[in-house]
């Protein structure tokens, strides 16, 4: 009996002592954030004057395509809770939060002649309140909300997109620029295009396979320029900013070590992501060749009198180059892919996948999150940090702008706790073999509508009871660990929580 106890004893003490497998630790000047983005947490949706956004239309006019037919309406009501969401910030010691603006909350028929005072006093009190604890605010100018009026003329669809954010984005600078000295001005290019303009995942569904995505590229590339050239010149020389663009990338891997797979890979990484970065990052700029060349040659044979991926001329390619001052990355899964995996038979002609005819796959033995297209690849984050170091001009500035991983309700989040800890590492590791991180924002601060699957995945470190009127947040295990992170600047696989109640650390 005695033995037994001195056993469990000596086994909490090995547990609590430090295991942390490499001798590295991030620089004092790295910084941790969390992120989120407005429809995904705020709520409020018709408050005071606020105009609709595509994802209130969709929600409300078709329910039944988000997976538990809930919408944002009232979400984490971080309209209402914002200075609970900055004690949390405070909680968990971060240096940094990047959360979205809500366009139609600013500007509620998406264009300037009006502009919500109501709308600019909500995000006049979060960023004071972040700043009052020394917690600098990173916002994305666009999240996937645009303003329904602004889809009914074409959304992205419509070339003078460029005229209607860079009026958004010179408001939101003018408004907000005095303090905030992080901008992105999109979250994921491929998300925004493909999934809401050639399928339908994403609002506005408009299911346009083949051409919706990559005229909607074209546009958003020479958007997201114009919003950067407003800042650098307009902007800039008096509040002293950086400005970037975030685009998702998967850890994917050749199937085999062939060429033909190491091509698929090529193929696969120009119509996932450097379709939206080589035009910023590379140093000729425009669109990936091969995928150019690709998409030609098969709407020529299709019996389109044009390319469906338009090429921008010689002046939009110098006027898109260089225009971020840093890469942001979104990163959550992988897999391996191959040209061997794609299936031919019912590829949809024309389309982006009929277009490159690359599969992918993941191992049944990697752990699985609660949503079905995230499993946890080895050393993912390591690959994709040195996939965009190695493709571009190898010092570019990155910032990790999500990593995340979901579960159903609740509180245990032990997988959690492993993902992060495997992608802190990798990170840990890349910048040992050079790769220039600046900061990593986990995903996210606290749980909320997880777009077409409501709330019926979280990926909080913090959980939110929506069953709650007042919307209670509860840290899970995840909220330690990421502190505990954030101050040692380690990684310590050894390290349990002492007591699960959340307290401000002295100094935040
Ligand atoms: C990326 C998106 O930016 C974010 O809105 C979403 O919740 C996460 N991926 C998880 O799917």
């Amino acid at each position: 009996m005695k033995i037994s106890l001195i056993l469990f004893c000596l086994g909490l003490v090995l547990t609590d002592a430090a295991v942390i497998k490499q001798n590295k630790r991030f620089p004092d000047d790295f910084f941790f954030g969390t992120g989120t983005s407005a429809y995904q947490i705020e709520g409020g949706w018709d408050a005071d004057d606020k105009g609709d956004s595509i994802w209130d239309y969709m929600t409300h006019n078709m329910p039944e395509v988000i997976t538990d037919h809930s919408n944002g309406d009232i979400a984490a009501d971080s309209f209402n809770n914002y200075k609970r969401d900055v004690e949390m910030m405070r909680e968990l010691g971060l240096d940094m939060y990047r959360f979205s603006l809500s366009w139609p909350r600013i500007l509620p028929t998406g264009v300037p002649n009006y502009v919500s005072e109501a709308g600019i006093t909500y995000y006049n009190n979060l960023i004071d309140e972040m700043l009052k604890y020394n917690i600098q605010p990173m916002i994305t100018l666009y999240h996937w909300d645009l303003p329904q009026k602004l889809q009914e003329m074409g959304g992205f669809m419509n070339p003078l997109i460029a005229d209607w954010f860079e009026d958004f984005a010179r408001i939101a600078y003018e408004r907000f620029g005095d303090r905030v000295k992080y901008w992105i001005t999109f979250n994921e290019g491929y998300q925004i295009c493909y999934e809401g303009y050639d399928y339908v995942s994403k609002a506005p569904r408009l299911n346009a396979t083949g051409v919706g995505e990559y005229l909607c590229a074209r546009n958003l590339l020479l958007a997201h320029a114009r919003a950067y050239h407003a800042y650098n010149n307009d902007f800039r020389p008096t509040q002293g900013g950086i400005c970037g663009y975030t685009i998702s990338i998967s850890s994917a891997q050749p199937l085999n070590d062939t060429e033909e797979d190491r091509l698929a890979l090529e193929l696969h990484t120009q119509a996932e992501w450097a379709i939206y970065t080589d035009p910023i990052f590379s140093k000729e700029g425009g669109f990936p060749k091969e995928l150019s060349e690709l998409v030609a040659e098969k709407s020529a044979n299709q019996g389109f009198p044009r390319s469906r991926l338009p090429a921008f001329s010689e002046e939009e390619k110098e006027f898109i180059k260089g225009t971020s001052d840093f890469f942001g990355v979104n990163h959550y899964g992988g897999g391996y892919v191959s040209f061997s995996l794609y299936d031919l038979e019912n590829s949809v002609v024309p389309s982006t996948q009929d277009d490159i005819q690359v599969g992918s796959y993941a191992p049944e033995d990697w752990p699985q999150a609660a949503s079905f297209w995230l499993k946890r690849m080895p050393r993912s984050l390591y690959i994709v940090l040195k996939r965009i170091h190695e493709r571009y001009d190898g010092n570019v500035p990155i910032i990790v702008t999500e990593n995340g991983w979901s579960t159903h309700a609740g509180i245990e989040d032990e997988d959690r706790v492993a993902y992060y800890r495997a992608a802190l590492e990798g990170a840990l590791d890349a910048m040992d073999e050079g790769v220039n991180l600046l900061g990593y924002f986990a995903w996210s601060l606290l749980d909320n509508f997880e777009w077409m699957a409501g709330y019926s995945e979280r990926f909080g470190l913090y959980e939110v009871d929506f069953e709650d009127p007042a919307r209670t947040r509860t840290p899970r295990k995840s909220a330690f660990i990421y502190k505990q992170i954030i101050k040692t600047r380690v990684v310590d696989h050894g390290y349990e929580p002492h007591s699960y109640v959340m307290t401000i650390d002295e100094g935040h």
